[in-house]
C-alpha cells in the first residue's frame, strides 16, 4: 500500500477532495488515504494553520492530495497560508499548471519557494509604509528553468518552445537574475526554442494567442496570476489542475481557492481535483513500476473525466445544472466503461 496524505482544508477543498477520494477508491489503485487538517478552520480550533502532525504526516507521505485552504485577506496575527508554507517547507520548488482544449495547449512552469512569496514583509512603526522582500535566487531560477526546458523536451512537439516570463525592465536586480539565468540554462537545451515576454504583455498574448505558447517559465507572483488567466481556455478555476514538486515530495491541488461564495452547495466542480488525483497516480506510477495498478488507474480516470466533460453533466461554472455528487457518479460511472478499454 501507498501512503496518500489528503489534505481538504476549507470551503469547497473537502467537497472537491471527497469527489477526488471518491473516483480513486473506485479504481484499483494500492493507495492509503490518510486525511489531516489545515487552514483557516484548523487555525479557528487549533491556533495554527499548518498544524505539525500534518507537516509530519507530509514530510512521510509518498504524495499529497490538497483541496484548497481560505485565507483571510486582512492580516491575522499567527495566520500564515499552509499551501505557501508547505511549498516552501517541503522544497516543493516546481508548481506546474497545464491548461489544455482546442485553443491552448501549454503549461505555466512557477517559480514555487520565494519571488514575492517569500514571507518577508514588514510595516514600518508608523504603519504608513509597507515593504515587500522579493527574494529571487541564482539558484531556484536555475532550477526552476530546468525543470522548464525538460519539461518542453517531454512533450515532444514539433518545435518545442519555452516562454520566458518577467519585468527585467523594471525590476532589474530581481528579475533580471531570473531573466539571465533561465537565459544561461537555455543554452543547455539546444533543440528548445526559447523566447521571452515582459509580463503584461504575456497576460495579454494569453489571452489572444494562447496557441503561441508551449511552456511558460516565470516567478511566483506572475505564475500565480498568469495560470488564472490561461485556465480561462480550458473551461476556467474548475478545470485547472497543478502539480508542486520537488525533489523528494509532491503535492497535487486544483488551482482554484476555497470559492466561499458556493462551499456547502454541493455546486463546486470536482473535474481539477479529480485531475489531481489522476496526476497524483501518474507520478506514483512513475516511482512504482511494480505496480502497473497505479498507471491503469490513472489512464481510467483521465479518460473517464475526458468522456465527462465532453459529455456532462457539468457544474454550473461550465454551464451545466448538475450538483458535485451527481458530476462525480458520472465520472465514477465512466471508469466502469473505460476499464474494459483500458484492460484490452
Ligand atoms: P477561488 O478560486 O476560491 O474562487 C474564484 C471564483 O471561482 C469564485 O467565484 C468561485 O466560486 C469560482 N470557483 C473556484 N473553484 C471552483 C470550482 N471548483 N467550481 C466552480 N466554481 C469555482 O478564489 P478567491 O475567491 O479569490 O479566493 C477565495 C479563498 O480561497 C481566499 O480565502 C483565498 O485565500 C483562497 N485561495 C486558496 C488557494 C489555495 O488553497 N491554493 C488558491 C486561491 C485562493
Ligand atoms: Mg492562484
Amino acid at each position: 500500500m501507498i501512503d496518500v496524505l489528503v489534505i481538504p482544508g476549507d470551503g469547497i477543498g473537502p467537497e472537491v477532495v471527497a469527489a477526488a477520494r471518491a473516483v480513486v477508491q473506485a479504481t484499483a489503485a494500492p493507495l492509503r488515504l490518510h486525511e489531516a487538517p489545515a487552514g483557516w478552520d484548523a487555525f479557528v480550533r487549533g491556533g495554527v494553520a499548518l498544524p505539525a502532525d500534518t507537516l509530519a504526516a507530509a514530510h512521510t507521505a509518498s504524495a499529497i492530495l490538497f483541496g484548497a485552504v481560505a485565507s483571510p485577506s486582512a492580516p491575522v496575527a499567527g495566520y500564515r497560508s499552509p499551501i505557501v508554507e508547505l511549498r516552501q517547507r517541503l522544497g516543493l520548488g516546481a508548481n506546474l499548471r497545464p491548461v489544455h482544449s482546442v485553443s491552448a495547449d501549454l503549461v505555466v512552469v512557477r517559480e514555487n519557494t520565494e519571488g514575492l512569496y517569500s514571507g518577508r514583509e514588514h510595516i514600518s512603526d508608523d504603519g504608513a509604509t509597507a515593504i515587500a522582500e522579493r527574494v529571487i535566487t541564482r539558484q531556484a531560477s536555475a532550477h526552476i528553468a530546468h525543470v522548464a526546458f525538460r519539461l518542453a523536451q517531454q512533450r515532444e512537439r514539433p518545435q518545442p518552445r519555452v516562454t520566458i516570463v518577467h519585468k527585467a525592465n523594471i525590476l532589474r536586480a530581481t528579475c533580471g537574475l531570473f531573466r539571465q539565468t533561465a537565459l544561461q540554462v537555455a543554452a543547455d537545451y539546444p533543440d528548445v526554442l526559447v523566447d521571452e515576454l515582459l509580463v503584461d504583455t504575456a497576460a495579454l498574448q494569453l489571452v489572444a494567442h494562447p496557441e503561441r505558447f508551449d511552456v511558460l517559465v516565470t516567478t511566483n507572483l506572475f505564475g500565480d496570476i498568469l495560470s488564472d488567466v490561461a485556465c480561462f481556455h480550458a473551461g476556467g478555476l474548475g478545470m485547472a489542475r497543478s502539480a508542486n514538486l520537488g525533489a523528494r515530495h509532491a503535492l497535487f491541488e486544483p488551482v482554484h481557492g476555497a470559492a466561499p461564495d458556493i462551499a456547502g452547495r454541493d455546486r463546486a466542480n470536482p473535474l481539477a481535483a479529480i485531475g489531481c488525483a489522476a496526476w497524483m497516480l501518474a507520478h506514483l506510477a512513475q516511482q512504482h513500476a511494480a505496480v502497473p495498478a497505479l498507471a491503469t488507474a490513472a489512464r481510467q480516470i483521465e479518460q473517464a473525466l475526458a468522456w465527462v466533460r465532453d459529455h456532462g453533466p457539468l457544474t454550473p461554472d461550465l454551464g451545466g445544472t448538475a450538483t458535485t455528487g451527481a458530476v462525480t457518479a458520472a465520472v465514477i460511472a465512466a471508469l466502469g466503461s473505460t476499464a474494459q478499454e483500458v484492460a484490452r
